[in-house]
């Protein structure tokens, strides 16, 4: 398999003996493998399928759940389906054994590095988590974004630092922070002039593409926020053992308590397709309100199901039904643009747009001093139906709000 990128060390990050070390290489390969060999593998046997459906229906399949009817008993379809559910199941597992063993010194280590730190950690004790959040383990991590199982727990913080880095099979950069990375150039390329000082990430997790932001703007407050207090404490040592000083606050992105007019620039990165039907349009909103005149949301996440073609839409949607992920189908039928004006942005300020992977920047990549190897190794690649970066690039819906606008609290 390509060696791509390999996560750069950092003092929060779980120390692995060498059996660890090569079950999550095992991973890390056996998830190429079903991405690149058994799911274009499965191409004859749809064609073969909707051939036989055009035949009885005199039609073609009209949407993804006709395809997912005519699909879900195919022998190829669930071979990959179930390798593709047991190597979600496996990364999660590979990583977690090493965090049991070394749990009470990785809470030590972060109570540490945070009290070094001179941005702030909010952990709010009264807290109400939403329950899209709670009433399961999303994307089959055990324990989800906000499970805790002692004081001061940044376990499942851990787990998804190391764990997303087996799921990107390592395509998202040595810090895992090819989202924000490559938000942060677009917005340096499109909106010239545009130098935020006050940044809010939305649904930051453990800041992987919150710090790009400081990097960009060194001289802007970089903020965070999250529902998960295990991913926030995480978050804020990472920070501080990556010298970067970025706040860290536990807040619901529907309801921040920020006032009106508070931030240049709001960013999420896949922030959207893990809330509900009745948060996203709430979030658009709570953007709006703490958006100054003249400000910017970018909200980067998977393209809307009219984006692409139904053999697409139809594998993306594995999501929903086999990685808990309800959310996943349903967000991308939603009109986006429309909830950004119903939220208050003006029809010609909203668009979506795609954002070039910044670790296929071949010069801004090196001058990073990424491997030129691995570098290589993400650009000939083929993208394939189900990845998040379809054809190169992350999809980004903007939005300006108007100069004159006031919040609309
Ligand atoms: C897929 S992760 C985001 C990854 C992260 N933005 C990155 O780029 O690495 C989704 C995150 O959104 C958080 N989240 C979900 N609903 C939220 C809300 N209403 N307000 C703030 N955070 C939320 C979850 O706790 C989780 O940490």
């Amino acid at each position: 398999m390509l060696n791509t990128f390999q996560q750069e060390r950092h003092a929060m990050l779980p120390e692995t003996t060498h059996d660890e070390s090569s079950r999550q290489e095992f991973v890390k390969s056996f998830k190429q493998y079903v991405q690149n060999k058994m799911l274009p593998n499965l191409h004859p046997a749809y064609s073969a399928q909707v051939a036989e459906f055009e035949k009885e229906h005199n039609r073609l399949p009209k949407d993804r759940r006709e395809i997912r009817s005519i699909m879900v008993n195919d022998p190829a379809f669930r071979t990959y389906a179930s390798a593709n559910r047991v190597s979600q199941e496996l990364q999660w597992e590979s990583v977690l054994t090493s965090i049991e063993r070394q749990l009470p010194e990785l809470n030590a280590k972060a109570k540490e590095l945070s009290a070094a730190s001179g941005a702030e950690l909010l952990i709010d004790p009264d807290f109400e988590t939403p329950r899209y959040i709670t009433s399961l383990d999303i994307h089959c991590m055990p324990g989800g974004y906000a499970g805790e199982v002692c004081e001061d727990d940044v376990s499942t913080g851990a787990l998804y630092d190391r764990g997303v880095y087996l799921y990107a099979m390592g395509y998202m950069g040595p810090h895992n922070d090819d989202l924000g990375r490559s938000v942060g150039n677009y917005i340096k390329r499109n909106l010239a002039g545009f130098t935020p000082t006050k940044i809010l990430d939305m649904g930051c997790t453990v800041g992987h593409s919150t710090l790009p932001f400081k990097e960009a703007f060194p001289e802007a407050e970089v903020t965070g926020i999250d529902v998960a207090a295990p991913q926030l404490r995480y978050a804020h040592a990472r920070a501080q053992a990556m010298g970067a000083e970025v706040s860290f606050q536990q807040r619901d992105a529907a309801h921040t308590g920020y006032e009106d007019n508070s931030f240049d620039l709001i960013v999420s990165h896949i922030l959207l397709h893990e809330t509900s039907g009745k948060a996203m349009p709430q979030i658009f909103k709570e953007c709006h309100r703490i958006l100054k005149p003249g400000g910017v949301m970018i909200h980067a996440d998977l393209p809307p199901f009219d984006h692409s073609d139904l053999f697409s839409e139809f594998i993306l949607d594995n999501e929903t039904y086999y990685n808990n992920e309800p959310f996943w189908g349903p967000m991308r039928d939603m009109d986006q643009i429309q909830l950004a004006i119903n939220a208050g942005f003006a029809a010609d300020q909203v668009s979506f747009d795609q954002a070039p992977m910044a670790i296929l920047e071949f010069a801004a990549a090196q001058e990073k001093g990424y491997e030129e190897e691995a570098v290589a190794a993400v650009a000939d690649r083929e993208f394939e139906a189900g990845e998040f970066a379809p054809g190169g690039g992350w999809e980004v819906l903007i939005a300006h709000k108007s100069n004159e606008a006031g919040g609309n609290s």
